[in-house]
């Protein structure tokens, strides 16, 4: 395999951010950390130096990642407000959860059974933007954000590009939650795009790295 000649750090978030309701109850969603490991291991064969920050998934670390576990969203931020300081660039794969329960009760949330009404609710209040917030200040450094849309996908992703001032985007669908193979595509802001059509992760994973390689002007030799 032709590595890169000159290495790079990369930070790369992968798998749910979760919000805790309750000591054992939380929000999150589908997402398996595939795609984020998948990349990691990419960088790592390409020679890069990889800080992976990772939600709770159930995957076994790359060799020679250095690995950061996180549970929120709110953790997320603070491990990347370290690691992307002295980064070359991020990929940012996580599935972030959008809100969090507005208050963490500190014993478990009972039921009510003398109450009339089966119907509760619960607050939530607004996650930080991570994506957002790293790219308000990314200064030379470059950023490859995940877009995930079931509809209308192109105009959403490229929204979200300049929105979070990402240097390229990659489009997916819900099916690529927990899934081994995906269909991305990947927008730039040239207006280029490459559409990786039902192959492994592992095999999209090598495109995005090859991109970010290209975009951080890291000369390759294949
Ligand atoms: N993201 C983030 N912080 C959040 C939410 C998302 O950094 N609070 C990042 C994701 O990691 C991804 C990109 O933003 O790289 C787009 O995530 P996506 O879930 O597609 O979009 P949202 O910004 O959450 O918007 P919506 O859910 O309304 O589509």
């Amino acid at each position: 395999m032709a590595l890169a000649k000159d290495s790079l750090r990369l930070v790369v978030t992968a798998g749910p951010t979760r919000e805790y309701i309750d000591p054992v109850r939380y929000l999150s969603n589908e997402s398996s950390g595939k795609m984020g490991f998948a990349i990691a291991q990419a960088a790592l064969d390409r020679g890069h130096e990889v800080v992976l920050i990772a939600g709770p998934v159930h995957l076994p670390t790359p060799q020679g990642a250095l690995r950061v576990d996180v549970v929120s969203a709110r953790d997320m931020l603070a491990a990347l407000k370290e690691h992307f300081e002295g980064a070359a660039g991020l990929i940012m794969a996580a599935a972030v959860a959008d809100y969090r329960p507005a208050r963490r009760k500190a014993g478990k949330w009972k039921k009510k059974p003398d109450e009339a009404s089966s119907t509760v609710s619960l607050d939530l209040v607004e996650n930080p933007d991570l994506l957002a917030t790293l790219g308000r200040r990314k200064g030379h450094r470059r950023i490859m954000g995940f877009a995930l849309e079931t509809s209308d996908g192109k105009r959403r992703a490229l929204q979200k590009m300049q929105r979070k001032n990402t240097d390229c985007i990659a489009l997916n669908g819900a099916q690529a939650l927990n899934a081994d193979r995906t269909t991305l595509t990947l927008f730039h802001r040239d207006g280029e795009q490459q559409r990786f059509e039902d192959r492994t992760k592992a095999q999209v994973a090598r495109e995005l790295v090859r991109a970010m390689e290209a975009l951080c002007g890291a000369p390759s030799e294949a």
